[in-house]
């Protein structure tokens, strides 16, 4: 019988009680033994429970716990997550984590302890949600040089836009709904600002790319500034709007990424990933491209991938599973001023007639769009591919010009 333990009984923490406990006999079979919950760490009281005798608020009581060889963390944020994290590779125990921000800040930094003590750091809920994808990545995609990486990374966004697109929901009402469904980040603004997803996006890059990338290194945009305008001209373009992580290796080992929102075709596997679903597509130059699709966000989700890495690290005790990457002795993203991308830009003119003139010398292959209610003194456009820097350069000749531009999005060429 394998003892495990749970810090941290939110919504992910208590999901991995509930799906040990229901699927017992089946985790059995598949691990080679049993497994059970020994204890669970939790500042919080719990009573009632038919387990709230497991609760412990002593860290100590699961770290100098023998009998424990697999511990869950499922806090997040990064203190005390991490020093717990370390304490517990120290002490020989495997760590099964769904805190992307830890891995994203320290992940090369655990997984060297990792190795160094024979124990796994497995992550696998910490991007995509129930989405088996951090295993497939490094190991079934081993044989592929990685050309590109490109997802839906956030439930809570998604399933905001979606509710945008689909019911004409104001963004308050759906961002609450999707906090009342257990999908949010404690604080929303890491969900609406795309912090979330530049994490996920640079935990991927760095099992497909071998260094840890910083988020702070990647250029971030949320979803706070979209308008229901914005949405129809998405529609009446032939697309969707979702929010984008996007990695792709350049020469010398630099990787160009970036997270924001996108115009999505309407012919891309990915505009048809919505509600709390997120979306991965991976190139490989062997495999070609292919997509994992699943639940991003929520309870059992989250909880299958975590407890799918605990059946791994008890079926593979004694063995270093975990995929490692180099610590970042520098900077591998590259300017994003300097990638090239088309964009959509939605403008408020006094005279429509004159501004199309100024924009048509100051964007390239410019090509109008219309909606439904369009006011007299809007205009909406594609434009051709354009440098990033020259795109802005573009925008604010015709700003001084008093154009005023209401929006800017990339669109997502397929890959
Ligand atoms: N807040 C995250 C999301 C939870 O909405 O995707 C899963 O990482």
């Amino acid at each position: 019988m394998a003892k495990i333990a749970v810090m941290g009984h939110g919504v992910v923490g208590s999901g991995v009680v509930e799906v040990i406990n229901t699927n017992r006999s089946h985790i059995a079979k598949r691990a080679g033994e049993e497994i059970e919950v020994k204890r669970v760490l939790d500042l919080r009281e719990f009573p009632g429970l038919p387990y709230t005798d497991l609760f412990t608020k002593d860290f100590q009581d699961i770290c100098n716990d023998e009998e424990i060889s697999v511990v869950c963390e499922t806090m997040g944020g990064l203190h005390p997550a991490y020093e717990f994290t370390k304490s517990l590779l120290e002490s020989g125990k495997s760590v099964i984590t769904s805190n992307k921000e830890l891995v994203a800040q320290k992940g090369a930094e655990l997984l060297k302890i990792a190795k160094e003590y024979n124990v796994n750091y497995l992550f696998e809920a910490s991007v995509g949600g129930g989405i088996p994808i951090i295993r497939p990545l490094h190991r079934c995609l081993a044989g592929n040089d990685i050309e590109e990486i490109v997802g839906i990374l956030n439930g809570t966004t998604n399933f905001i836009l979606t509710k945008m697109i689909d019911d004409e929901m104001p963004f308050e009402e759906a961002l609450a709904l999707a906090q009342k469904l257990g999908y949010a980040e404690k604080d929303p603004t890491a969900d609406i600002e795309g912090g979330d997803a530049c994490r996920k996006i640079c935990i991927l890059a760095a099992l497909a790319y071998g260094t840890h990338v910083y988020p702070e290194n990647v250029h971030t945009t949320g979803i706070t500034k979209l308008t229901l305008a914005d949405v129809d001209y998405a529609r009446s373009w032939g697309g969707v709007i979702k929010l984008i992580g996007r990695a792709k290796p350049v020469e010398n080992g630099d990787v160009s990424m970036m997270v924001c929102p996108m115009f999505v075709p309407n012919e891309s596997v990915l505009s048809s990933v919505h509600d709390v679903f997120n979306g991965v597509l991976v190139k490989g130059n062997a495999v070609d491209k292919v997509a994992f699709i699943g639940r991003g966000a929520g309870k059992l989700p989250t909880a299958s991938a975590v407890v799918g890495d605990v059946v791994a690290a008890v079926k593979e005790k004694g063995t270093s599973i975990s995929q490692t990457w180099k610590p970042a002795d520098r900077n591998v993203v590259t300017d994003y001023k300097q990638g090239s991308n088309k964009f959509y830009v939605r403008v408020v003119a006094d005279d429509p007639t004159t501004a199309k003139q100024l924009i048509e010398s100051c964007f390239t292959e410019v090509c109008y769009l219309t909606r439904e209610n369009q006011p007299e003194n809007e205009l909406a456009f594609t434009t051709g591919m354009m440098v990033e820097c020259e795109a802005r350069k573009a925008a604010e000749q015709i700003a001084k010009q008093g154009i005023k531009v209401l929006a800017k999005i990339r669109i997502l060429d397929l890959i």
